[in-house]
């Protein structure tokens, strides 16, 4: 069932009522209005997207001088090029003239830009080269009207971008995770596959089902076989610690279980969160696949299966699961209110080749199965809280404690808005 999801009471100061009073129900999920209301969604994306740090490629997406992709957010689209000087630019594919999208296909290769309304000319850097025969106003520049440009930051071979140009500094956050994301040489890798879900449901529910696994043993039977993170820490403490214990002098990596957690309210700038964690995999499990046997060569710097996976966050909304042998990228993108893409990208070492050193349908099993799973279960979900009669319930104070903290992170977001929508 696919929901059009509306509240008739809807406005700027219900909003802020609302917040409040959720804020005063710490510990619990929140009220059908958030995943119903129209303002709460334009505050979100006012107040959080657009001022996040968000996983927008991989550097292998452009290679050559020229090359471009678009990311689209919301209902914007940004271009992501690498100009002919073959620095990276990051712009709005808006018109300086009167707004049209001045780039339709969703990557290729290009020497300008010219926006098919009127045929203003870009360069691949985004600057005006040429609009015709605007030589008539008087006063007029072409280097007044370049495309917008928008910030990015290009670390270990992923680009990210903030729309907000007041953002806080992301470098700081990454280079954090410099050793412990470093052992993947993700600048080298290779792009095996990336699928994209379409979840019919709230963006919320995606992410808040991402950062709890109090699910995993009831709804990922595949995953909860090979991955301790289905079970209290001190059941499977005793695991992790032996993990922790082989992990560097195994993968020769030194510092590759540090963790840090620096995310929602712990990051040092609004939306530059920065999480790492090295967790255990079941005994005979050396990587995320069917049985737990690798499928594909070892990544980057790692010398070895140690029996552990990594875990990060980078930014609110961009995830990796970190194998020895592939790493597995999440990114979850609002797209309307009872709508969100959840990007999967798999990467694989750099020189590893398709059917030669990897079966691309092996290497993606697990989370493609796992991603379906959670598809039908955040739907489920969906349909649940935007029932009339759905009354929120406590939060599993460890499994959910993730997603308590993206809620409290959230509200006191939406609430900043709301409050300066509402004057
Ligand atoms: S809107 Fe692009 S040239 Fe007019
Ligand atoms: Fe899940």
């Amino acid at each position: 069932m696919k929901f059009i999801a509306t509240d008739v009471t809807d406005s700027a100061a219900r909003l802020a009522e609302m917040v409040t009073r959720q804020q005063g129900k710490p510990g619990f999920a929140i009220d059908s209005y958030f995943y119903r209301s129209h303002v709460t969604y334009q505050t979100e994306l006012e107040q959080i997207v657009y001022k996040s740090w968000i996983y927008a490629g991989h550097i292998s997406q452009i290679p050559n001088h020229g090359d471009y992709f678009l990311f689209e957010l919301g209902e914007d689209s940004i271009i992501v090029s690498r100009d002919d000087i073959g620095e990276v630019q990051v712009m709005h594919n808006i018109c300086r003239h009167r707004g049209s999208r001045v780039c339709e296909e969703k990557s290729g290769n290009r020497k300008t830009y010219v926006c098919p309304y009127h045929g203003w000319v870009y360069n691949t850097d985004g600057s005006l080269m040429t609009a015709r025969d605007m030589d008539l106003l008087e006063g007029f520049s072409c280097d007044d009207y370049g495309l917008k440009q928008v910030r990015f930051e290009v670390f270990q071979g992923m680009i990210f971008i903030n729309l907000d140009d007041e953002a806080g500094d992301f470098r700081g956050p990454l280079e954090k995770l410099n050793t412990v994301l470093g052992a993947y040489d993700l600048a080298n890798a290779r792009v095996a596959d990336a699928r994209i879900y379409r979840v019919d449901a709230n963006w919320k529910l995606c992410l808040e089902n991402y950062l709890e696994c109090y699910h995993c043993a009831t709804s990922h039977r595949a995953y909860a076989r090979g991955h301790t993170l289905k079970e209290l820490d001190h059941k499977v403490r005793p695991l992790n610690e032996a993990m922790w214990a082989r992990a560097e002098k195994v993968t020769g990596i030194k510092g590759i279980t540090a963790g840090f957690y620096d995310y929602y309210d712990a990051a040092s700038a609004f939306g530059a969160c920065a999480y790492h964690s090295r967790y255990a995999l079941y005994e005979g499990y050396q990587t995320g696949s069917e049985d737990g046997k690798p499928v594909a060569p070892l990544m980057g710097h790692m010398q070895g299966f140690d029996g552990g996976a990594g875990d990060f966050q980078l930014g609110p909304l961009t995830f990796m699961l970190n194998y020895p042998d592939h790493c597995v990228l999440y990114r979850f993108i609002p797209r309307g209110i009872t709508s969100t893409d959840m990007e999967i990208v798999w990467f694989v070492n750099g020189d590893a080749e398709a059917g030669v050193d990897y079966d691309r349908d092996k290497l993606t099993w697990l989370w493609h199965r796992t991603s379906q799973e959670d598809e039908a279960i955040i739907v489920r979900n969906s349909e649940g809280v935007n029932s009339h009669f759905f009354e929120p319930g406590p939060y599993h104070p460890e499994f959910e404690a993730m997603s308590m903290k993206f809620i409290s992170w959230y509200l006191d977001a939406l609430g900043r808005g709301a409050v300066s929508g509402s004057e």
